[in-house]
């Protein structure tokens, strides 16, 4: 989350810098963002491990005519609803641990600084004039698209109709590049991956892809960067948010060590600025051309892309408290192959938990411990004599770092992730055919006994050095069950066979990947609600007025350290977070209510019960029973919008 991360620059490392699209604030954060940030954030800190010099980025795109709508929409200045937004989305990523380096907002100076630069550098050479266009152009895409690219006269990335345009605007001379950048895609063949999105590239780089039209009158759209040399008109949104990835590294300082090894990861929404506007842009500014770009394919839900629009989406955040951070992670990152669209759905989830983490890789470990505590009072025993069996095992785990580092290469992360699982699946096997228990029985056998158990300890730490980059919490506390320190592994600690020490103390703790009761979950996705009506008593008007609601999502819960009836709540408001104590122990745990947006009345004067202070409270709907359904929204507003 920081620069923590961050060795010294004389190293001899190979340099990993990485980057999210920096998503639009006219929206919550969704599983599709989810999706990118958690790669990014996984293939990081493969690559930490690897002993690369790693830097990611992620940020949010805040100008343009789409957040100022948005922020028209919910009625407030586009600077207020910005800062909302942009606090929603970092305490979003927060809590999920997501360990980026940094973020950056295209609201901030130093990236408008670094905008006008690169508009004057561009400017300077020639590379841009005045002149009128007339088009189709896309609000929701931020781009004029072509006839020829619309799909049932709808633009193909947002799905939205376009609408005519004629506007005076500056001009990149974009069409001057394409000779250069066609033949740089052809020289370097992996500059887009996988292959299907060159192809696509390649394809619009067969006609005159047209210049590119970079300013929109101030008058029109005046939440945006004024142009350097005439300050009527603002910057397009494109042309500004694409330099976000030099910016945020200029602005540290960083721009020698970290460019131009950079790997972008976008979804193929945004495949035509990236890999057309981008390349040319920074030819244009001197700037050397990105490493590569990486681009997956879409989490459908019911066959249609997810996003906001679809309304029934549940957040990530929701997901993650219901099925545990790192088993939705491994979800995420298993159950897609990069580049393919993927589906969506809440038992796919469950039945991959369970097969994988709950069965394969929790069964190793329960097996594992439960008999080192049994025959050996869970004291990690020394190797005996290997026999073939033992060696097999060895050698396939030990084969695993360098199959994982090619996976990762190549963006075949879900046979990363199989690879290490198949070697899971032969230790479960190893142990049913050794049979431990077996050989417990006879005293002669004791040193096969050892030498089985320990060949089960090494697969188990092997595979949490080769899932923690996926799985980062659950492997460290694996390796803690062990007897192993908490701290962050090495991929070479997944080149020896001998990295538990004979002698250390293991212990059994809670099981790590909980069964999912798929049947349940079943019975709650079908629930109808049944809520019932209830008879409203006529109030005045302005003592509605009077109270201020507003939507909270919820950050944080724990137990109030004093009362057994309160729980303690961490809420964002977007710009502001506030603390709300609420008696709402007995109905929900923690879990279910970290993630949810409530409704909560803001206006209150804060009091204290029993010895915390609370800033508001939380909504809840009363069962005649007596039991408590916190008031939740519709659709997925922003945090901080005010419920009337
Ligand atoms: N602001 C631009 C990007 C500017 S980058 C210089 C933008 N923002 S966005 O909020 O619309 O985010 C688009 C990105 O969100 C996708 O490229 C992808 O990373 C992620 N996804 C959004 N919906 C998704 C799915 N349904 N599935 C997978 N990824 C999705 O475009």
């Amino acid at each position: 989350m920081n620069a923590e991360h961050i060795g010294p620059a004389s190293a001899p490392r190979d340099v990993f810098y990485a980057t999210t699209p920096i998503f639009y604030v006219n929206a919550a954060p969704h599983i599709g963002h989810a999706y990118t940030t958690i790669l990014v954030d996984v293939v990081t800190r493969f690559h930490r491990q690897r002993g690369d010099d790693t830097f990611f980025l992620t940020g949010t795109d805040e100008h343009g005519e789409k957040v100022a709508k948005a922020a028209e929409r919910a009625g407030v200045s586009p600077q207020v609803y910005t800062d909302r937004v942009a606090a929603e989305f970092r305490a979003t990523w927060d809590a999920m641990g997501i360990a980026y380096d940094e973020f950056i907002r295209t609201t901030e100076p130093r990236h408008q600084q670094v905008v006008r630069e690169v508009l004057q550098r561009v400017y300077d050479r020639g590379d841009i004039f005045y002149g009128e266009y007339s088009g189709l152009y896309c609000v929701g895409a931020e781009r004029f698209v072509t006839e020829k690219e619309l799909q049932d006269g709808k633009c193909p990335d947002s799905e939205e109709p376009p609408e005519y345009r004629t506007e005076a605007n500056y001009f990149f001379r974009m069409e001057k590049y394409r000779p250069w950048l066609r033949d740089h895609i052809e020289r370097n063949p992996d500059f887009i991956r996988p292959e299907r999105y060159r192809n696509e590239v390649l394809a619009m780089l067969r006609e005159p892809i047209g210049d590119l039209s970079i300013s929109r009158p101030r008058a029109r759209v005046p939440w945006g960067i004024p142009l350097p040399w005439d300050e009527e008109h603002v910057t397009y949104v494109w042309f500004d948010a694409l330099i976000n990835y030099w910016s945020a590294l200029l602005s540290r300082g960083l721009e020698q060590r970290y460019w131009p090894a950079v790997n972008h990861f976008i979804a193929k929404d945004i495949v035509k600025p990236h890999g057309v506007f981008w390349p040319t842009m920074l030819k244009a500014a001197g700037i050397p051309v990105y490493r590569h770009l990486n681009v997956h394919g879409y989490w459908l839900q019911d066959e249609r892309k997810m996003s906001k629009s679809l309304g029934n989406v549940v957040g990530p955040l929701e997901l993650q408290a219901k099925y545990g951070r790192d088993a939705f992670r491994y979800f995420l990152l298993r159950d897609m192959s990069f580049g393919l669209d993927a589906s969506f759905t809440e038992p796919a989830i469950a039945e991959r938990i369970n097969a994988d983490l709950a069965n394969d890789l929790g069964n190793l470990l329960n097996r594992t411990l439960g008999m080192l505590s049994k025959f050996r009072d869970g004291v990690v025993p020394e190797f005996g004599p290997l026999e073939p069996d033992d060696e097999a095992l060895r050698d396939t785990f030990l084969s695993l770092p360098e199959a994982l580092s090619a996976h990762f290469d190549e963006l075949h992360y879900e046979r990363a992730i199989e690879e290490v699982m198949q070697a899971v699946r032969s230790a479960n096997k190893y142990i049913a055919e050794q049979q431990p228990w077996a050989l417990a029985k006879d005293p002669a056998l004791a040193g096969r006994l050892d030498t089985v158990l320990r060949s089960c300890l090494e697969a188990l730490r092997c595979a949490s050095v080769l899932l923690e980059s996926v799985l980062p919490e659950k492997c460290r506390a694996l390796r803690v069950q062990l007897g192993l320190p908490d701290v962050e592994s090495s991929l070479a600690d997944a080149r020896r066979w001998d990295g538990l020490p004979a002698g250390t103390q293991a212990s059994v703790g809670d099981p790590l990947f909980p069964r999912i009761d798929v049947a349940a979950l079943l019975d709650e996705l079908a629930a109808p609600d049944t809520e019932p009506l209830e008879h409203k008593t006529p109030i005045d008007i302005t003592a509605f007025g009077a109270l201020e609601l507003r939507v909270a999502l919820v950050t944080h819960v724990e137990p109030h350290p004093k009362a057994d009836k309160l729980l303690v709540l961490t809420v964002s408001l977007g710009a502001e977070t506030r603390t709300i104590v609420s008696g709402i122990r007995a109905h929900y745990t923690p879990e279910q209510l970290v993630g949810k947006k409530v409704v909560i009345v803001a206006n209150l004067e804060p009091v204290r019960l029993r010895g915390v202070e609370s800033q508001g409270m939380v909504l809840s709907a009363e069962d005649p029973d007596g039991s408590l359904s916190v008031v939740t929204v519709d659709r997925d507003p922003v945090a901080g919008a005010e419920v009337r």
